[in-house]
Parts: C-alpha cells; sequence; structure tokens
C-alpha cells in the first residue's frame, strides 16, 4: 500500500480519472486527490474525495509529506508547462516542488498541442528531471478528431503505478552508464514501390522495454521497425524499416552492453524488388525470396565478451518452448524469451504478454501481465546475467 497523491487537470478525461481513484483504492493504497479550478468544470472536487474514502482537509501539506508518488492525470497542456517551469500557482503545482518521490503523468491534450514545439520541449524538461510519462495515446478526442492526445486508460495508469512501486524498491539507475539497444516492430520486404512482405509486429513489447531501460538509468537506442506506437522520447531513434537496414544498424550499435532483438526480422526478401508498381495482369505472380541475414546469430557470433544478448521466439505452444531453448543456443544469446502465438489474448498487437524466460542456468516462467511489467521481468534478468560477469 502507498501514499498517492493524484492531481486531476481541467480536460473532459477528469471523468476517467474517478475510475483511476477507484482502482487505486481497490489496489489498497491511500489516495489523496488535488482537484485543480479546472478540473472542478468537468468534476466536482467531492466527487473524488468520495472515491477516495477520505475528506478534502483544510491542511493537505500532512498528506503531501506522506506520498510516494504523485500521478496527475489528466495531464493539460497548461500544467504541463507549469510543471516543467516550476511555477507554483496553485495547490497541485505547490504539492509537485514540495514532492521528492517520483511522478507519473498521464497527459491528454489535442493533438496540435501535444506536437506543438513548446509542449513537446516542456515534455523532455520533465523526462530529463525523471518524471514519467503514460501516453497520451492515439484515438477520439474531445473535439471529435482523431490522432494522439488521449489520455492512457485507468487500467494502463495503475499499471504503471504499480510498476513505479515495485521499482521503488529496486536500486535506482541499475542500468545507469550502459548502453542499451532494442530492435523493435517488424520489418517491411519490398516487393514493388507500394508492396511488401511484412509481419504483425506492433513493437509494443520492444517499446515497452526501451521505456523500462530508460527508466533504470540506461542510454538507450531503439532501431524502429515500423512501429505501429510512438516511439519513447528522450532516447536515439534510428529507423530501420527493412532486415538489411537492421542489419546495418544492429552491427553499428554491436559494441553495446546489452542488445536485446525484440523486433520481428523478415527471414526472406526479394532480391530486387521493382522500383515502380507491377500492373496486375491476372497470371499468378512468382517470386523467389532470397534469406535474410540472421541479425542476432551475426551478432552472437561476433559478441564481445560481458555483453548481454537477449533474443525473442514467438512461436506455437507444442515444440515452441523446445524450439525457443535450440535457438537461444544456435545464435549464442544469453536470454530468450519465448512466447505462444497460439493464445489470441497475449502477444501480437495485445496490451499483455505472457513468457518464458530461457538462461544458460534455468528457466522462469513470467505470468501474464501488461507488457511493461513483462519488460522489467526481462530487464530483471538480463541484470542478473550481467552481475554474473
Ligand atoms: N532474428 C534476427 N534476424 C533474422 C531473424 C530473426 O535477428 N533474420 C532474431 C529475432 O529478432 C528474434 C530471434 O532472432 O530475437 C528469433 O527469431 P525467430 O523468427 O523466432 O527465429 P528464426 O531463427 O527466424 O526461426 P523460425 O522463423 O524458423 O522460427
Amino acid at each position: 500500500m502507498a501514499g498517492v497523491l493524484l492531481g486531476v487537470t481541467g480536460g473532459i478525461a477528469a471523468y476517467k480519472a474517478c475510475t483511476l481513484v477507484r482502482l487505486l483504492v481497490r489496489a489498497g493504497h491511500d489516495v489523496y486527490p488535488i482537484i485543480t479550478a479546472g478540473a472542478e468544470r468537468f468534476v466536482a472536487a467531492e466527487t473524488f474525495f468520495a472515491l477516495a474514502r477520505t475528506t478534502q482537509s483544510g491542511d493537505p501539506y500532512p498528506h503531501l509529506q506522506r506520498a510516494d508518488l504523485l500521478v496527475v492525470a489528466p495531464l493539460t497542456a497548461n500544467t504541463l508547462a507549469r510543471l516543467a517551469h516550476g511555477l507554483a500557482d496553485d495547490l497541485l503545482t505547490e504539492a509537485a516542488l514540495a514532492h521528492s518521490g517520483p511522478v507519473l503523468v498521464a497527459p491528454a491534450m489535442n493533438s496540435r498541442m501535444w506536437m506543438h514545439p513548446a509542449t513537446q520541449a516542456n515534455v523532455r524538461v520533465l523526462l530529463s528531471r525523471g518524471v514519467e510519462l503514460v501516453g497520451p495515446v492515439e484515438g477520439e478526442l474531445a473535439e471529435g478528431e482523431e490522432g494522439i492526445g488521449r489520455m492512457a486508460e485507468p487500467e494502463e495508469i495503475l499499471t504503471r503505478v504499480e510498476a513505479i512501486l515495485v521499482a521503488g524498491t529496486r536500486t535506482p539507475g541499475s542500468l545507469s552508464g550502459l548502453r542499451v539497444v532494442v530492435s523493435a516492430g517488424g520489418t517491411r520486404e519490398p516487393l514493388d514501390a507500394v508492396r511488401y512482405l511484412g509481419n504483425r509486429s506492433s513493437g509494443r513489447m520492444g517499446v515497452a522495454l526501451v521505456e523500462e531501460a530508460q527508466r533504470r538509468g540506461a542510454d538507450v537506442t531503439l532501431l524502429a521497425a515500423n512501429l505501429t506506437v510512438p516511439a519513447p522520447l528522450g532516447i536515439t531513434v534510428v529507423e530501420t524499416p527493412t532486415a538489411e537496414d537492421l542489419e546495418r544498424e544492429a552491427l553499428a550499435c554491436a559494441d553495446a552492453d546489452v542488445i536485446v532483438m525484440a523486433a520481428a526480422v523478415a527471414d526472406y526478401r526479394l532480391p530486387s524488388p521493382s522500383a515502380s508498381k507491377r500492373p496486375k495482369d491476372g497470371a499468378p505472380w512468382v517470386i523467389e525470396l532470397a534469406p535474410t541475414t540472421d541479425v542476432l546469430r551475426a551478432l552472437g557470433a561476433a559478441r564481445r565478451p560481458g555483453q548481454v544478448l537477449v533474443g525473442f521466439a514467438a512461436d506455437g505452444a507444442d515444440s515452441g518452448l523446445e524450439r525457443a531453448r535450440e535457438k537461444r543456443r544456435a545464435k549464442r544469446a544469453d536470454l530468450f524469451v519465448f512466447n505462444d502465438i497460439s493464445r489470441p489474448d497475449i502477444g501480437f498487437d495485445a496490451p499483455d504478454n505472457e513468457v518464458v524466460l530461457i538462461s544458460e542456468d534455468g528457466e522462469r516462467e513470467v505470468g501474464k501481465a501488461p507488457k511493461s511489467v513483462i519488460a522489467a521481468a526481462i530487464l530483471d534478468e538480463a541484470e542478473r546475467v550481467l552481475s554474473k560477469r
């Protein structure tokens, strides 16, 4: 159980903060709401206090002092800017300045406001101070528009709260000073100017790993292969749309301390795709595909002592686990992450995963959990291997 200060700022997503309060209370946390005047235009402060099973205190400072975590959800562009600049013009911003523990914010605003360089600069300031962001995500916005700017769902925010509280028991910056490279997404191999061979990987698992490595203080590079989710801010992103790009860029960072190959790399490509669109002629289109380089195998062959290499094996349940064990040995990786693709509720494009972590000295099952929790388990295991070196 932790003491959570929940700041709610003025946006329509304030109504979702009510659900967040309920989830936090149900998870056993002691929630103290700080409702800005803007938020009160949408939901009365009384609602939050009733859901938090507490009363609005004349002197909130004892609550502020006891808090383990400050969460601001939703966070408007205006309060984001006020936090970045250290203003203290209402109770929430005063509390933010007085609070010395972790801070998690869930921005919610119009896409144009989110993308504006001023907001992005403010976000970078907050990230550089160790503030964690959850969302915003793509979806329907208040004005009926679609785009990025929607507040992350309360369940996702709760998951991040739990991850931060668990991480609080771990040494902060456990990967600080180390370079971590993560490949994510799925490569696309051109067939002609418009068509490609690809696969279903969204990049969510890789992005969760990037966020976790960043949280642990690593210098992170993301090799991004056609992500369908936004890349986190504050890291180096190298676009690697094809297997050839990924091979070149991964080998260029082959001296990193930890390399996680979470991307689904195409095993075959068309050697000479047409530069224009192939017209349809009714006849079968016969193509001959050539194998691509196995990037992880190449990294394994060239590995330096002390480095940790992590591979993924998304496979069917029956022989999949055994195949994953064999792949780990063959590719000279330290750790392989197996997940069962015959399950529709985990893996591809799903927010959750369930994996088996296979290493030299044993196996560990990680039960179904959000990808952020799985990412933490994978990096715990990678750190364990690192510490033995
Ligand atoms: N991988 C890679 N380069 C490739 C293919 C795969 O680096 N050309 C990496 C993946 O990123 C993953 C691991 O190897 O970390 C296992 O990938 P997977 O596709 O499961 O294994 P393959 O060796 O390609 O075997 P198969 O497709 O036959 O299952």
